[in-house]
């Protein structure tokens, strides 16, 4: 049996995580990006976080850039106009880019609204999977995970993604996913299904 690595990205572990690297050993899987995408509330980060626990359960590499996180520290500052959310979004590519190319799997959950810029990072990063949390605008507003689309409608945050700001959805992502009726367990498996048929 061979031996058992920590992966570098996290510093703990569970005895439940170590025993199912032991049972799904996948230490040699390619760099790549998993690139969430969607509207605030779609549930990007909920989806992004249970495929990083089932990617590091099977020992791979991992670094999860999330969109509100990225905005506290690397990109703190930006707005929410288009040029920000540009930069905010290049930011957060090229480091998932460096990751990716060093074997890592990054995965990222920003909006990222714009099509084009999405377009220039697949251009650019090794194994860009694009994956649409498509939750319809109607359902994102009614869950309202964080009172900002009450806000949002009170005229209290301008350029609200959706609202009063554009949403550019995917034309041909890898992965779709629909997440009203569904579990983030069921999505996560969607996206764990689609590598393994694809790129593991
Ligand atoms: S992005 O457009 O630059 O990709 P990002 O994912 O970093 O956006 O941040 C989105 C999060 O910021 C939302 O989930 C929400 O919590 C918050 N937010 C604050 N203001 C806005 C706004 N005007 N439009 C969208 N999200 C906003």
């Amino acid at each position: 049996m061979g031996t058992i690595t920590a992966p570098v990205s996290q510093t703990t572990h569970s005895v439940s995580t170590i025993q199912a690297v032991q049972n799904h050993p996948q230490e040699n899987h390619p760099g790549c990006c998993l690139w969430f995408t969607g509207l605030s509330g779609a549930g990007k980060s909920t989806v992004a976080n249970v495929v990083v626990e089932q990617l590091i359960a099977r020992g791979c590499k991992v670094e999860l850039l999330d969109g509100d996180e990225i905005r506290e520290h690397l990109s703190k500052g930006l707005t929410f106009s288009k040029e920000d959310r540009d930069i905010n979004v290049r930011r957060i590519g090229w480091v998932a880019k460096v990751l990716a190319r060093n074997g890592v799997i990054s995965i990222t959950a920003a909006i990222s609204p714009y099509r084009s810029l999405r377009d220039e990072l697949r251009a650019d990063i090794t194994n860009f999977v694009e994956i649409h949390v498509a939750t319809p605008f109607a359902v994102c507003e009614d869950r309202d995970v964080k009172g900002l689309y009450a806000k949002a409608r009170a005229g209290e945050i301008p350029n609200f993604t959706g609202l009063d700001d554009p949403y550019e959805a995917p034309l041909n992502p890898e992965i779709r996913i629909e997440t009203a009726g569904r579990t983030p367990e069921e999505s996560a498996a969607e996206v764990l299904a689609w590598l393994d048929t694809n790129l593991f």
